[in-house]
């Protein structure tokens, strides 16, 4: 056995441990798409999927992308530089004109757009100056533009949401130019981003500010245009960066900036120039469900919203502590990675499946079921969720009441 193998061994020890004691949540290999699947003949009913206008498997998506194979196949064989279609094109014209942007660019993931914006953008004349909280392509992104030779720029971070510790780093930064990181909707926690603040913090310093809006695009705003809609800040933030992967139906990145912005991204960032061409067929059900919000994305937000009104009176009624969330996605704090494991697994034995979220995706203490609503769940389905969180929470005591207070 060689070194790589202690290491994998060793560093396998929680997932050895959770299999051992049959509540390993991972990689369970579904057997059909959408929100209501299968393991193994076992039915369940998904709330940790990102599907969150239920649009996915709709029939219109599954032919346009059907048509797309009969044209393009299912691959370009060649990144983009050497492999756009008139459809990436066309896409990329819609989403500039949808949301409201000079030009924008499709990636093959949002963590490849993600990752490509930064590093592009930031040279030895910047400070980037990320949320503590920012998901990982914003953190990896960060990371390989700081260790770009002759390049790096200046990593500061401000606390979560904080604008009062955003102007602190902003008055000490060390480099002229200022790159702002956020997320319209923080992922893990639920809640949005305090952009009204930190756009006026912002512009103020004339720090450049990028919003990663990959959960809040077709789900906030009343026509589903994102947190810079719902905020009223539409036009006051230069960089947009999201994704096909939740609302989209598929996967893909989409960058959104000014015309020679867009640009200087698409000849310089190396995850988008040197990575494949995102499938045309993938570009088709993008396409349909980007018309589909143009026609009615007030009544499809709506219904989302009006979904996630309903479960979150409901779990906070019953005692559930949802943490930071103020949105669709709504965490059950259980603050105990074995708690977390167990409770998951016996609602997946009773049809639900609410993923833990454990170190290192969250702090030790932080541990939590990801519980998201979309627009595709019935009241039913919900409301089985609810009795059941409810019975089993109970069990686990994970509910404020339910938790006996330590002996004086
Ligand atoms: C906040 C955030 N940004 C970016 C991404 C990456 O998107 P994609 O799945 O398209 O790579 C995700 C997905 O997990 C995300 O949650």
């Amino acid at each position: 056995m060689s070194w790589i193998d202690d290491k994998a061994h060793e560093g396998l020890a929680r997932v050895r441990e959770a299999r051992e004691a049959g509540v390993y949540p991972f990689f369970r290999p579904f057997e059909t798409g959408g929100i209501r699947t299968s393991v193994a003949g076992h039915h369940f009913v998904n709330f940790s999927s990102n599907d969150y206008l239920g649009l996915t498997t709709h029939p219109k998506v599954k032919e346009a992308a059907k048509r797309a194979i009969d044209v393009f196949a299912c691959g370009l064989s060649s990144s983009r530089v050497q492999a756009t279609t008139t459809a990436h094109v066309e896409l990329e014209e819609r989403l500039a004109k949808y949301f409201g942007f000079e030009k924008a660019l499709i990636t093959t993931t949002g963590y490849q757009a993600m990752v490509g914006t930064v590093m592009s953008l930031a040279d030895r004349d910047t400070t980037l100056i990320l949320d503590n909280l920012s998901h990982a392509c914003i953190l990896d992104g960060t990371f390989v533009a700081a260790g770009s030779p002759g390049r790096a720029p200046e990593v500061r971070f401000f606390n979560h949401n904080s604008a009062k510790s955003l102007e602190r780093v902003l008055k000490t930064k060390e480099r002229p130019n200022a790159m702002v990181l956020v997320e319209g909707i923080y992922s893990l926690d639920g809640d949005m981003g305090h952009l009204k603040e930190i756009v006026e913090v912002c512009e103020r310093y004339n720090a450049v500010l990028v919003v990663d809006d990959a959960h809040g695009s077709g789900t906030l705003g009343v026509h589903g245009r994102g947190i810079l809609e719902h905020l009223g800040l539409e036009g006051r933030a230069p960089i947009v960066v999201s994704t096909f992967s939740k609302v989209f139906g598929g996967i893909g990145g989409i960058i959104l900036a000014s015309t020679e912005v867009i640009e200087l991204i698409q000849h310089t960032a190396r995850s988008f120039v040197f990575s494949a061409t995102l499938p045309v067929p993938i570009v088709a059900a993008a396409a349909t469900i980007l018309t589909m919000l143009e026609d009615d994305g007030v009544a499809l937000v709506e219904e989302l919203q009006a979904n996630a009104r309903y479960m979150r009176g409901e779990l906070v009624s019953r005692g559930f502590d949802l943490g930071l969330s103020d949105t669709h996605i709504m965490p059950v704090m259980v603050r105990d990675e074995r708690k977390a494991m167990i409770l998951h697994q016996m609602l997946y034995d009773r049809g639900i499946y609410m993923v833990p979220i454990t170190y290192p995706g969250v702090k030790p203490g932080e541990e939590r079921l990801r519980v998201n609503i979309t627009r595709g769940h019935t009241r039913e389905e919900m409301g089985l969720a609810l009795s059941l969180l409810d019975e089993l929470g109970g069990a686990c005591e994970i509910r404020k009441q339910d938790q006996v207070a330590p002996a004086p």
